[in-house]
């Protein structure tokens, strides 16, 4: 496959990647999110990085169809994509919820199981950036391809996080879920290791 920057469309991509926080922070500027812009930010940057999750598994799938194959060549962009989401998120939850106080932060955990999902997910992101070179996945060869099927973990943490902390607007939640739970039941159904269950139940 040609290296990442190679293709003349990349950088438009990119742009249409960085949209979404393009319209954050011009919306932030034109004061759309007061009067709690912390919780709007939050709300956008942790749906956009489900947004951008749901991709990365829904790449795979479509991939297989010969016309769409070559969308493949942006599974590592869209999974970056995913994990600078989660990032920005994070950042708005220690700077704009948090003010960077440590202690704030120690009694919200406790009142907040949630979070730890979140952390989770965003923690397994951060390891399948920093192995998604391509001098990572010749250094660790068959392990590589094992340590990325985390993404799957990921996504089961990221419905975690929402289911754990609805309220009564179970929307978002229900939607994340709708399209995560499919795209995880086809990746179990392929694998052979798992296939030999559904040949007995059918
Ligand atoms: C370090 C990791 C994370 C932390 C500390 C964290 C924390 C939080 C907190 C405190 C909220 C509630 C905000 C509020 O009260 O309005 C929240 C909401 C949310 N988070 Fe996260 N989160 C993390 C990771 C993630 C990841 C990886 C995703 C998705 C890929 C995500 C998706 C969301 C979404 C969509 C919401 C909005 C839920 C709603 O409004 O119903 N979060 N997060």
């Amino acid at each position: 496959m040609a290296s990442f920057w190679d293709r003349k469309e990349k950088p438009y991509v990119v742009l249409l990647f960085l949209l979404p926080l393009l319209w954050m922070v011009i919306s932030l500027l034109l004061g759309c999110y007061f009067p709690d812009p912390g919780k709007a930010l939050m709300n956008l940057s942790g749906i956009w990085a489900s947004v951008f999750i749901v991709a990365v598994l829904s790449l795979t799938p479509i991939a297989r169809v010969k016309t769409f194959c070559v969308i493949s060549r942006y599974r590592r962009f869209v999974g970056l994509t995913a994990f600078f989401y989660s990032l920005f998120h994070l950042l708005v939850y220690l700077i704009l919820f948090a003010g960077l106080s440590v202690s704030w932060i120690l009694s919200d955990l406790v009142q907040k199981p949630y979070i730890y999902a979140g952390v989770a997910a965003t923690v397994i992101l951060f390891l399948l950036a920093i192995t998604s070179t391509k001098k990572m996945m010749k250094r660790l060869g068959r392990k590589w391809k094992k340590l990325h099927q985390l993404v799957y973990l990921a996504a089961v943490c990221v419905v975690a996080h929402l289911w754990l902390q609805v309220k009564s607007d179970i929307e978002l939640a229900v939607w994340v879920t709708v399209f995560i739970a499919p795209l995880l039941l086809l990746r179990i159904y392929q694998n052979p290791r798992y296939k030999k269950y559904f040949k007995k139940i059918s």
